[in-house]
Parts: structure tokens; sequence; C-alpha cells
């Protein structure tokens, strides 16, 4: 074969060497066979004295020839590693490094504290139950000896939706709700949920939360209702927390009763280090339910023996999420703001 043929095959073969480089290392050797001062080019000029004199210019423009493509053989194959190298870093994925985690919400004070007096009573036998916010005239003011056009309505500001229908004013109506559903004592319930009134201010929203608790059965006295009461307060805010009974009218407890907490921040004392204690006010108390037992008129409205007896309570979520979490202002439960609710 004619060295300028051997010249022209040194491409190919090149070429074909190159396909199988996949490492700048490889490509290096390669450059060393075909081009190196030992190499196949080399090699082929070496014979260049062998040729005719006057073919060698012909020869000579050959290997000059084939000297420039296979250095451009190589250089694009260096330029097409390196970039896959690059690329390949891009995309580099390591399965075993941990994930981003996705952000999740919280749940809402509210909730928590909700979920936390359900399940401190469920644990003492109470039943959660829960019924419809818009609510009828007779389930949340009539069966609770709330008759018509009577002044003891005035109490609640109410959102009518109808002549017969509420928007339900506190969670009392589950009381009736729950003694018709059981028909006869005993029963222990706790009805968490909305409420409704048309008011709206610093310390009032048109709608709060309330938790209700009914436990009817037979010679169930005061004491029961205070050492129920009792027992929660303690389990919520700590077991130094004392309780105090205030009387108080409603219509459908008799007698009545407000109950205060000792304030969970002075401990009652109504001083703190900073002076007089600023979520007390210095009274070393805080009004934190209503409560009573239940009137003998509502256990007539919903059909109950007249020897039975009991006691409920109603007490307002957001009052003791703020005073659980320090929270000094009852709008924010409802304001959405991400940085308020990711706190908790
Ligand atoms: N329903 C009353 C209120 O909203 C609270 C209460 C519940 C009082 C149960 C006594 C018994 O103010």
């Amino acid at each position: 074969m004619g060295l300028i043929a051997e010249l022209e095959g040194l491409t190919a073969a090149l070429q074909q060497g190159l396909d199988q480089a996949v490492s700048l290392p490889e490509v290096e050797a390669l450059r060393v066979a075909f081009m190196g001062r030992k190499g196949r080019l080399a090699g082929l000029m070496a014979r260049l004295k062998e040729v005719d004199p006057e073919d060698r210019p012909a020869v000579g423009q050959a290997a000059n020839a084939a000297k420039q493509r296979l250095a451009e053989l190589l250089e694009e194959r260096i330029a097409r590693l390196k970039a896959l190298a690059e690329g390949a870093e891009e995309r580099f994925f390591d399965p075993s490094m941990p994930g981003r985690p996705p952000y999740r919400g919280s749940l809402h004070p509210v909730t928590l504290v909700m979920n936390e007096l359900c399940s401190i009573l469920e644990g003492i036998g109470y039943e959660v139950v829960s019924g419809p916010e818009a609510e009828t005239d007779f389930h949340n003011f009539a069966a609770l000896n709330f008759p018509k056009d009577h002044p003891a309505r005035d109490m609640q500001d109410t959102l009518y939706l109808g002549e017969d229908l509420v928007m339900r004013t506190h969670t009392s109506p589950m009381q009736v709700r729950s003694m018709l559903a059981h028909k006869k004592p005993p029963l222990a319930v706790l009805a968490p949920g909305k409420v409704y009134r048309r008011d709206f201010d610093l310390t009032h929203t048109p709608m709060f939360h309330q938790v209700e608790g009914l436990l009817v059965g037979q010679n169930i006295s005061l004491g029961d209702l205070r050492g129920t009461l009792a027992y929660l307060a303690r389990e919520l805010f700590g077991p130094e927390t004392r309780l105090r009974f205030r009387p108080s009218f409603f219509p459908f407890t008799e007698p009545s009763a407000e109950v205060d907490l000792s304030c969970m921040f002075c401990g009652g004392s109504g001083r703190t280090d900073g002076g007089t204690c600023r979520v007390c006010k210095g009274g070393g108390w805080l009004e934190i339910l209503g409560s009573g037992m239940v009137d003998p008129n509502v256990f007539k409205a919903v059909g109950f023996p007249e020897d039975c007896s009991g006691f409920a309570f109603g007490l307002g979520v957001e009052r003791i999420a703020m005073l659980k979490y320090g929270i000094g202002d009852l709008r924010m439960f409802f304001e959405n703001d991400a940085r308020f609710l990711e706190r908790f």
C-alpha cells in the first residue's frame, strides 16, 4: 500500500479508537500512540526517505494533512468528554442524601387546646360529641330554660338566621341534644365546637370556640363538679393550680358558678418581678368558665326523670389557649398569619 493511503488510513484508525475512549487518560494514550515521537504518524514519516524524490512533496502534503486531522479529532474528543463531565456534575444525584423535608402545616392553637381538653376528659370517661352550628331556638334557648322574650336572652348577642334558627351562641344546645339522644341517664359528654355572637372588639370575635361538659346521673353534687374541674385545671395548668367558685347566673343551671383559676403567671400572688402581674392585673385570679348544676327545667324539657341530677360547664377555648401559650391578642387566632401559627 502506498504511503499516502497509509497516512489517510490513520485518521479512520484514530477515529475508531476515540469512539471507544471514555476518559481523558484514554485519549492521551491514543495521542501518544498516533502522534507521539514513536507513534504511528512518526513511523510513517520515517519512511519518507524511501519515497522517490519527485513524489515527496505530495507525500509530505498528505502527511501534514493527516497530522492536522489527527490533532483535530483528539481535540474534539477531549472537548466532548469535558462537557459530559460538567453536565454530569450538574445532574449529580446522591440517593443517600437526606431529602428536603416537605413543608408541613401545624395544628392551630385552638385545635391543640380542644384536643387536650378532650383527651383529659375522655380519660375519665367522657364521650366526645358534636352537633350543628345553626341551631333551632328550642335547642339553643327554649329547652335551656330561656323563655321566649325573656331578658335572659340578652346575655347573648345572637346572630339570627330566621324566626326559629340561630347560629348557636354557646355549645350548651349539645346538652339538650345529648340528653335527647341518650333518652335516659346516666351520661357524660363533652362537646367542643364553634359558637357565634354578634360581637366584635379587642376581646370578642363573632366566632369563637367552646367546650361543653355535661354529666348526668344520680346524686351528683356540686362537689363532683368542683372535683372534676379541679382535675381538669390541674391537668391543663399544673398541680399548683387553685380553683375559686363565684356565684353566678345561667338560666340552665341552678346554682350557677363562674370558676376562676389562680393566675398561672404569678402563682396567684398578683405580683411578678416586674411589679403587678399583667395577666391577672394583680388580682391573682383568672375567670375561666361557667358552670352549675343542671336546672330541673332542662331535665323536664328533654323528658329526663325528676330524680336525676347533674352538672354542666362551658369554657372558652381561646381564653385557655391565650393563658397556656401566653398570647395577648384574641385576634391573632383568626388572622391566619403563618408566622404566628408556626409557633405551635
Ligand atoms: N353556655 C354558657 C356560656 O356560654 C356557659 C355555661 C355552660 C354555663 C354550662 C353553665 C353551664 O356562657
